[in-house]
């Protein structure tokens, strides 16, 4: 196999493993912290945190994070972190927690004016404006197996008010440290574990086939793949297997690590209208087209999809489909669109939305906007 050249670039220092969280104390002595978090139901997560966290000089939970993180929530918490003079900040829950806190974390160095002026996040989302600086240590402790955003310089944010949900990379958007507990996962409800895991699955398997992978980031996609496939099912029937929770946790840790060097492609691009339009969790958005996209791109990546299959163990693509389509149907995931309440008069929307995303570019099968609204059609 010829090796084609390309860069890497993993900032993050990364703890895994049952208990690895007990070391943050020493991040957190005498410092300013404040914890992101989405309002923590899970009770003694958010407690145990806290405790570990040692002797800061000071300690704010800021918990008005809700799912699919709006501009607003975020910059109130950026603007909190400023009037506090916040020096280490904690993302602490799933990915929506974690996106947050590393806008909150960059907007803690902007001044006040600026921020005003130019209407928050909104305006770096828009790309209208870039972060150039964070003087915040960034933390991330992840409590679903799903987003990898702890190993990510990605963050989605949602604006109701424009209607829209759209990510945005950064260099400062690196976490500085990321402890992922699996035993922080044992509590995540059945239907929550089926989303995140296939979220998992989706970046793991996106990462794979985008034409921005590479000879450093297949490997650890197809792992990622693998740990997932094999482990999911085991982890929503059983929520206490600590085994099965590690395994899914280093699956999704090790996507994120995969997808943070290529990007995820079409899947998540669909997947943005799909949540805000239809209110559709984003790793089951992100999944309801899997088997269809792995169909259509499959002819495209032929030796990919030999690796893929040989990796697997599985005989044929239809083997592999039929397996990618029985754990989610396992799952209680949605297996497509029309049971999700999606009509053929918003398919033509939903291909407006998603080809504006620059996701789409890195998918094997380049769209027109017919293309993609009879594809939508057929597979819905
Ligand atoms: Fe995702």
């Amino acid at each position: 196999m010829d090796i084609k050249p390309f860069q890497s670039f993993l900032p993050t220092n990364v703890s895994f493993g049952v208990g690895v969280t007990r070391s943050i104390g020493e991040l957190c002595a005498h410092k300013r912290v404040m914890v992101v978090t989405t309002g923590l139901k899970r009770s003694g997560i958010l407690n145990r945190i806290i405790r570990e966290a040692g002797t800061p000089a000071d300690l704010l939970v800021f918990d008005e994070i809700e799912p699919n993180p709006t501009c607003e929530s975020v910059d109130r918490g950026g603007y909190l972190a400023r009037i506090n003079e916040i020096e280490v900040v904690i993302a602490l829950g799933g990915g929506s927690a974690l996106d947050a806190a590393k806008a909150v974390a960059c907007l803690r160095d902007e001044r006040e004016e600026i921020v005003a002026a130019s209407a928050g996040i909104r305006s770096y989302l828009l790309g209208e404006r870039a972060f150039a600086r964070r003087s915040t240590q960034l933390i991330a402790i992840p409590t679903t197996s799903g987003t990898g955003s702890e190993v990510t310089n990605v963050a989605v944010f949602s604006d109701p008010v424009n209607h829209y949900k759209k990510s945005m990379v950064s260099p400062w958007f690196w976490n500085d440290y990321a402890f992922v507990d699996p035993e922080l996962t044992v509590t995540v409800p059945e239907k929550h574990t089926a989303a995140t895991g296939l979220d998992a699955l989706v970046h793991a398997i996106e990462s794979f086939w985008a034409v921005s992978s590479t000879p450093f980031s297949e490997p650890i996609a197809l792992e990622a793949v693998k740990l997932i496939m094999d482990h999911l099912l085991r982890a929503y029937h059983n929520p206490e297997d600590i085994g099965a929770r590690t395994k899914v946790s280093l699956g999704s840790m090790m996507a994120g690590i995969a997808f943070s060097q290529t990007r995820t492609t079409i899947l998540h691009a669909l997947s943005y209208p799909l949540t805000v339009d239809f209110h559709l969790e984003h790793g089951f958005a992100c999944s309801v087209l899997l088997k269809p996209m792995l169909q259509t791109n499959a002819p495209l990546i032929p030796k990919k999809v030999a690796r893929l299959l040989d990796y697997l163990e599985a005989p044929s693509l239809e083997r592999l489909l039929q397996r990618i389509e029985e754990l989610m149907v396992s799952v209680d995931a949605p297996v497509h669109l029309k049971a999700l309440g999606v009509q053929e008069k918003d398919l033509e929307g939903i291909a407006d939305q998603t080809l504006r995303s620059p996701l789409t570019k890195l998918n094997p099968k380049a769209f027109t906007l017919e293309e993609l609204i009879a594809w939508l059609k057929e597979n819905r």
